[in-house]
């Protein structure tokens, strides 16, 4: 049984070394569980992780795989549709049984009955294992905006002006964007046994910095892991760069073992 409660900030000197040590954790808990219900983010910070499974040549094929979120109205077919994308940079090259895989699908009819059709397949298969994470700059986890409640179970939302902003990089322009997702709600999301959160560089500074030492609010979503039991934030120095505590963060890692951690 795991006992205490822990919110464990880890910080690294670059992007890359930060991706290996949530690599390291994520290996330790598949190799406790290797049939490890995985819940994926997409985006750009979660992409060295996932090249590391990759490239690691290790099977994760018994795994059970799950997405975050999606955009509303990409098909599967839509190279810029999450559920594409993780196919193509992770579930292709696992070569990972169809059987295992859950993603949200962007092309629905009833994005609601498929929300909540998803609450279900995720507790039929006894809940998720480990959640991937990243944040955005405006607090969201998964797509859940600011204002979100902190209850919220996975459902459609609509995406904020931020949001567009930094994912317009991937279509042609803001306007293109979708303005509405299908995402895990944030109750879901705290659901998972354990969440690994990543975010690298100077423009998630601020957001960390509230997320780990703010207030709980739904201001900031990722402010709720705060009231999560076992969650581990990866960080590299320049997203590290605005937390008040940043050397006793470091210290604390670096002894854990002292405590037997
Ligand atoms: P990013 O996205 O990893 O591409 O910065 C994070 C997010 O929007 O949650």
């Amino acid at each position: 049984m795991e006992v205490g409660a822990l919110m464990e900030i880890v910080i690294q000197p670059s992007y890359e070394e930060m991706c290996e040590e949530a690599f390291r954790s994520l290996l330790q808990e598949v190799k406790k569980k290797p049939t490890l219900v995985l819940g994926l983010a997409t985006g750009k910070t979660p992409a060295g992780l996932y090249r590391r499974m990759v490239e690691s040549h290790r099977s994760f094929r018994r795994m059970r795989f799950f997405n975050l979120d999606e955009f509303f109205g990409l098909g599967p077919e839509d190279p810029r549709s999450f559920r594409a994308t993780l196919k193509r940079e992770l579930l292709g090259p696992l070569n990972v049984p169809a059987r295992n895989v859950y993603l949200l699908r962007g092309d629905v009819k009833d994005p609601n009955r498929a929300a909540e059709a998803y609450e279900r397949v995720i507790h039929a298969v006894g809940g998720i294992d480990v959640q991937v994470l990243g944040i955005g700059r405006n607090g969201h986890i998964g797509f859940n905006e600011p204002g979100s409640s902190l209850g919220s179970r996975t459902r459609t939302k609509t995406l904020d002006t931020k949001t567009l902003v930094d994912y317009a990089g991937i279509f042609a322009s803001p306007d293109e964007v979708p303005r509405f997702s299908i995402t895990m709600g944030i109750g879901t999301i705290l659901e998972a046994r354990r969440i690994l959160l990543l975010a690298a560089g100077r423009a998630k500074a601020d957001v960390i910095h509230r997320m780990v030492e703010g207030a709980v609010t739904a201001e900031i979503p990722g402010s709720v892991l705060q009231l999560h039991s076992r969650v581990s934030v990866f960080l590299d120095e320049e997203a590290a760069s605005k937390l008040a505590r940043r050397e006793y963060w470091k210290w604390i890692y670096a002894n854990k073992w002292r405590v037997g951690q």
